[in-house]
């Protein structure tokens, strides 16, 4: 699954870090993260500044392995750069685990599509090696029971993967009308990168964050409301996960984590957003279930005609 939406600031790495702590603390899941983002906001979160560096100073990130692979000189699988996610939830510390990002990032992904351009133009090459690291997420399911991949603001070379390796897509957003038109920019995206598939048929969800909770709620009903009349207008079939997301110190304080070496308890992390919390992750697993079942029912047969009725 991963957590998009070409606009930056809705939430994706918020979202894509509460729901992997709750489905640790609420259905025990094996989780990972992968952060494809160059702004590695989900491996400072999860593991602190200094463990990252340590992971980029010996070329222990999710670019560099990638590249490896891809080059052939790779002898291990993706997995085994997985490391523990040691600032989450108590709850999650033997469950949950990240593959982190690397400023480098862009970098690596220019330096692995010159590795393809040879005998392709530039196109080709960008959909081929686009195709191959799709395929290397997902070998990463024969080891966690949900991979959640926490996508950069716009469009990247590991982030198109991530559109073509997806089963599901969660897309975080904020409750403005510039934050649902990236939804339509996505759509157009996976038109071009999916053949198989059509934005409708992937999302999980919409998650709308970030309402503020003013005039003792007649505002905050006012703006629901008002978000869900501009949803059913610019795009029906948002699927809006609910619940709606406030804007709280809570989530403001998820990306915002000292190394505290998973000791917090969840109930203790997410305050009184915590039954919240869990409710969304309820929500998203279901609605998981009901996308893998879909995916995994056989098509129908087409109905013959009986030529005499
Ligand atoms: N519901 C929320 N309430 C308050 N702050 C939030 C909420 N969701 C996200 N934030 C804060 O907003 C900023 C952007 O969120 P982030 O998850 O990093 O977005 P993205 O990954 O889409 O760029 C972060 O500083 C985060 O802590
Ligand atoms: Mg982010």
């Amino acid at each position: 699954m991963s957590a998009i939406n070409f606009k930056g600031g809705t939430g994706k790495t918020t979202v894509a870090i509460a729901i992997a702590e709750g489905l640790c603390h609420l259905l025990k899941k094996r989780v990972l993260i992968i952060d494809c983002d160059f702004q590695c906001s989900a491996s400072i979160t999860l593991l602190g500044r200094k463990a990252l560096n340590h992971l980029i100073s010996i070329d222990a990130t999710l670019d560099c392995q990638l590249q490896k692979l891809m080059d052939g000189n790779g002898r291990a699988e993706l997995s085994a750069t997985a490391v523990r996610a040691r600032n989450c939830v108590r709850e999650a510390s033997e469950l949950m685990f990240l593959l982190p990002g690397n400023p480098d990032m862009p970098r690596r992904e220019r330096q692995i599509l010159a590795s393809y351009l040879p005998g392709r133009d530039i196109h080709s090459a960008y959909q081929a090696a686009s195709i191959m690291i799709g395929e290397i997420y997902r070998s990463l399911l024969d080891d966690f029971d949900f991979v959640l991949i926490d996508c950069p603001p716009g469009l990247t070379l590991f982030s198109e993967a991530a559109i073509r390796a997806s089963d599901g897509l969660i897309i975080p957003t904020l409750p403005n009308e510039i934050s649902f038109a990236a939804i339509d920019h996505l759509r157009r995206e996976i038109g071009r990168t999916r053949s198989d598939r059509s934005l409708d048929d992937l999302l999980v969800g919409t998650v709308i964050s970030k309402i503020r909770q003013r005039n003792g709620g007649e505002h905050y009903r006012y703006q629901t409301r008002s978000i869900e009349n501009l949803l059913d207008r610019v795009a029906p079939g948002f699927q809006i996960l609910k619940p709606y997301l406030p804007y709280c110190r809570e989530l403001e304080a998820t990306t915002w984590r000292d190394d505290d070496g998973g000791s917090i308890s969840f109930e203790h992390r997410y305050g009184q957003s915590s039954a919240m919390i869990m409710q969304l992750t309820q929500a998203f697993a279901m609605r998981c279930d009901a996308l893998m079942a879909r995916k995994a029912k056989p098509a129908q047969p087409a109905r013959l005609k009986c030529p005499t009725c």
